[in-house]
């Protein structure tokens, strides 16, 4: 059920069962929001640097961007102490089963920092009613949700990326906790250390790509699977977070503000980009995507 090279692919993307689109998001308010430690290169020289009015503003954009395209906003307080709990994609993957139960499978963060964010989002899934999951306790893993695992729009069909913050065995386990095939992609530079920095899965036939993060088969896979792979350029990808956007709807593309070149090319491939300015978040090695969990 993990497939790693073109090879192994023995599947088609009408042999996975159909997912309706998300039409709710997670948003977790930075009250607390700073750059206290250095766990990706992004962060570095940046402690103590976030303007934190300036970075609420931009987080109350983002909120309202999202109302704006028909996705209701659930809203989880971020908590003291917890200062990178505003990537409200990384410590859980929601999931939905074939015969529709709601459910989360939760992360283990790799960041000794990050793990005592992973309890608040177990609490709020709960108390929504989705069934909450975690990975077997006997083996050793990382795993940081949707940060690493994205799924493929209307297919119940994951992407893994894995090598930083995500394990590859992790994948093993988590095809069989849910029951779905993830094609795991291998991570290599540290600047695109999860894989929601350098792949954005637009609509079931599109994606988002910074290419030069990924090998040869890494490639083959993805251009296997997407007719349409839009390719950002280096500086905008590096800088400024290019694929990081996020398609909430599979026609607007919300994206960092700037990303001029990735924008003209998401609208020659038939979006309508949205730039929102997270240069706040940018500090700490974020941008739209890793702010929001997108749930059933
Ligand atoms: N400072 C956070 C970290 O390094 C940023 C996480 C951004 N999330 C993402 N999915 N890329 O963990």
């Amino acid at each position: 059920m993990v497939y790693t090279n073109l090879d192994s692919i023995d599947f088609s993307l009408d042999d996975c069962a159909s997912l309706e689109r998300p039409r709710r998001v997670v948003l977790t308010s930075p009250d607390y929001f700073d750059v206290e430690y250095v766990i990706n290169p992004h962060m570095s020289g940046n402690i103590g640097g976030v303007n934190q009015p300036v970075a609420m503003q931009q987080w109350k954009a983002l909120r309202a961007a999202y109302s704006a395209v028909d996705v209701e906003p659930l809203i989880v307080d971020g908590e003291a102490g917890l200062p990178d709990m505003v990537f409200c994609a990384n410590q859980t993957l929601p999931y939905k089963t074939t015969d529709g139960r709601n459910g989360i499978v939760l992360s283990r963060m790799h960041a000794p920092e990050r793990q005592n964010e992973v309890p608040h989002y177990a609490a709020f899934f709960d108390a929504i009613g989705y069934d909450v999951q975690s990975l077997p306790e006997e083996i050793d893993i990382d795993f940081e949700g949707m940060g690493d695992a994205i799924w493929h729009p209307g297919r119940r069909l994951l992407w893994g990326g894995y090598g930083f913050r995500t394990d590859r065995e992790t994948y093993e386990a988590l095809a069989e906790l849910i029951d779905v095939r993830v094609i795991a992609l291998s991570l290599s530079d540290p600047e695109f250390y999860h894989l929601d920095t350098c792949f954005s899965a637009l609509n079931t036939d599109s994606v988002l790509i910074f290419p030069d993060a990924f090998d040869d088969e890494a490639l083959r896979l993805i251009h296997r699977f997407f007719d349409t792979v839009v390719e950002a350029p280096e500086g905008e990808s590096r800088h400024q977070f290019a694929c990081n956007a996020h398609c909430p709807d599979g026609d607007h593309v919300f994206i960092q503000e700037g990303c001029t070149e990735t924008v003209g090319r998401l609208a020659d491939a038939g979006f309508h980009p949205v730039e929102l300015d997270t240069s706040e978040f940018l500090k700490s090695g974020g941008s739209v995507f890793c702010m929001k969990q997108m749930i059933w």
